[in-house]
């Protein structure tokens, strides 16, 4: 039988997947799209129990919401950070707590700090950080000795980036360095932070192998891989150490990587 709260993930997710696909305007100025995601991610909140989440991943009826509705959840992701980061330069207060998902943002950031507290780095930077890089601030106020970079190739989310790191008195702790994270550098002894919604992640860790790097990856697990795609990991040179639960909280999980000093070459071929 069919229990109610499996049919109304159901429906919530084929009504949020049906929605995004037909609306163009999928920021919050769009009431319908904010309604529907904010149904979806409460309803997706109550699904973890394992055998519920086992349907909602398996079942072929929704195999096409399963490939599209993350994609769809990201484009709407990146206009909601857009549309926050305007509102919360143009408000006098500039007050980050305003934003709807600041406290899952601040208990993702804190499990995030429990992974790596007994380390200390040179530098912190966050790949993918988009318009409202509320990580990079959350972890530089805490972290007030270590330098912070967001990394972003879009133009208007890294200048919205800077106009609110400057309003909130971060600028000389946060940089922003607009490019492709696939070009990036970190300095020796850096923690790089590989944010959910981050593209060519393969590319990305092939490079960083190179490097004296740890890394934090945002993945996705269960039901939440309706919202985000689960992360592809590092497969060589890295090893992960620890990662967060999954908790009613926050959305994400994030697995803690280091370098793997046993690895040789010669793995790969395994
Ligand atoms: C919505 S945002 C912010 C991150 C989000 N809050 C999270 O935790 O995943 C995702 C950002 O990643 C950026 N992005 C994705 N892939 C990238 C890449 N390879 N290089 C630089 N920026 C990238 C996009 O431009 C976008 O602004």
């Amino acid at each position: 039988m069919t229990s109610d709260l499996q049919q109304q993930a159901v429906d919530a997710i084929r009504q949020s997947y049906a929605l995004l696909s037909r609306e163009q305007n999928l920021s919050p100025g769009n009431s319908a799209v904010t309604s529907s995601l904010t149904h979806l991610v409460r309803t997706l909140t109550q699904c973890q129990a394992p055998e519920l989440a086992k349907f909602l991943l398996s079942t072929p009826e929704l195999a096409r919401e399963r490939e599209q509705l993350p994609i769809l959840c990201g484009l709407a992701e990146c206009e909601m950070e857009k549309f926050w980061a305007r509102k919360l330069i143009s408000s006098t207060a500039c007050d980050l707590a305003d934003f709807w998902y600041f406290p899952e943002y601040t208990e993702l950031c804190r499990a995030e700090i429990d992974l790596f507290k007994q380390r200390s780095f040179s530098r912190i930077s966050f790949l993918g950080s988009g318009a409202l890089p509320l990580t990079a601030f959350l972890i530089a106020q805490h972290c007030p000795d270590t330098p912070v970079v967001c990394v972003d190739y879009d133009v208007e989310a890294c200048e919205l980036a800077s106009q609110l790191g400057r309003k909130i008195g971060l600028k000389d702790r946060v940089s922003v360095e607009r490019m492709d994270a696939l070009k990036y550098e970190p300095v020796e002894n850096e923690l790089v932070i590989c944010a959910s919604l981050l593209q060519g992640r393969e590319e990305i860790y092939r490079r960083l192998d190179h490097h004296d790097c740890a890394l934090i990856v945002r993945d996705s697990e269960g039901p939440y891989q309706y919202l985000y795609k689960a992360a592809e990991l590092p497969k060589t040179h890295f090893r992960e150490i620890s990662k967060t639960k999954v908790d009613p909280r926050r959305i994400n999980t994030s697995r803690f990587f280091i370098r793997d000093l046993e690895f040789t070459g010669n793995d790969q071929a395994a």
